[in-house]
């Protein structure tokens, strides 16, 4: 339902969630707040989705965004319909205007993940219900919100707090680049020559880290993650993008997170630096059993996380709780 009214970064109420740039860094902490009171005890809000409707559209695999969309709209009292479009693109069956003109006839809310980030806008643009982008090819704004839940409630506050994002510059790295800069955090962001975050998101970035008073370095020296507080990494080899693979992975082959690189992170900052990773990962490829199974690695958390940032954002999204 994107329009003037809606995608401005002041309403949340009735607004698509696509990307994070539409959040300021007011919502941004009130939806953290709102998580950390849903994930403490979800009683109180058990009867908030009464009476709604999710459709719920995957053109991709998943397992932690699917689930946790389905156990948390059960766990708000609402009602999710799983609809499994990997068989055939949005707009291939029919217009993605008329998919979601039927949608917004039968539904509350659209969750959805797409190939292509344009297929969410349009399905935006068409049906009159708030659509949550379940990760496109440009951006995951429910990953990177619970990342950096996850960072604040490991760390006590984001004050303060460094992050290196090692690899490749693709949607995980987008949102997470949205919710630093916009949150006040310093970030490095480290990939190989080609693989660099898209150029108008780090120009937006910019312009919330200059506000937010965050720095953004954005490098192919992995050297650069000395002194951060947190090492994130994401697949080399994404969903589609196959037939890229052998390229891709002699591309990123001096990337991988190891014990050493995490030594290097940990330097100066007084503890262990954290691992994170969206999941689901490549054991020995983008990083070592080590370093994912050792005691600083938060990426379970980080999972788990995802289902109380979500909640609180369809909370938000759907106005079924105070401000
Ligand atoms: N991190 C994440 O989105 O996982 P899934 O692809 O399993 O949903
Ligand atoms: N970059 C990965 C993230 C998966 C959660 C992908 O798009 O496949």
């Amino acid at each position: 339902m994107t329009s003037e009214r809606h995608s401005t970064r002041d309403q949340l109420i009735g607004a698509d969630l696509l990307t994070l740039a539409m959040l300021s860094p007011a919502r941004l902490a009130s939806i953290f707040d709102l998580a950390a009171a849903v994930k403490a005890d979800v009683r109180p809000y058990g009867e908030s989705l009464r009476h709604k409707t999710a459709i719920l559209i995957f053109e991709k695999p998943s397992l932690r965004t699917k689930v946790t969309f389905e156990v948390g709209i059960h766990r708000l009292g609402g009602t999710p319909i799983f609809l499994d479009q990997s068989a055939s693109r949005l707009g291939e069956r029919e217009s993605i205007r008329d998919y979601g003109k039927n949608l917004e006839r039968w539904c509350q809310f659209i969750v959805a993940r797409v190939h292509s980030h344009r297929s969410l806008e349009e399905l935006a643009e068409h049906a009159r219900v708030p659509v949550i982008n379940a990760l496109s090819d440009r951006f995951h704004p429910c990953q990177a919100l619970a990342d950096l839940f996850t960072l604040r409630e490991r760390l006590g506050s984001l004050e303060g707090v460094r992050l290196a994002f090692v690899g490749d510059g693709n949607n995980v790295c987008h949102s997470l680049m949205h919710a630093a800069s916009l949150l006040g955090v310093d970030t490095t962001v480290v990939t190989p020559p080609g693989y660099a975050p898209a150029e108008d998101v780090t120009r937006e970035c910019r312009g919330f880290a200059e506000s937010s008073g965050a720095t953004l370095n954005i490098t192919h020296d992995t050297a650069a993650v000395e002194g951060h507080h947190a090492v994130y990494t994401d697949v080399w080899v994404s969903m589609g993008q196959a037939d890229q693979a052998a390229k891709r992975r002699r591309a990123f082959e001096d990337f991988r997170v190891d014990a050493a690189m995490m030594r290097l992170a940990s330097r100066g900052i007084g503890r262990e630096a954290l691992f994170m990773h969206c999941l689901p990962a490549q054991r020995g490829v983008e990083v070592t059993d080590e370093v994912i199974d050792s005691p600083s690695s938060v990426v379970y958390d980080q999972a788990a996380n995802r289902l109380h940032v979500q909640n609180a954002l369809m909370l938000r999204l759907l106005g079924a709780v105070g401000e």
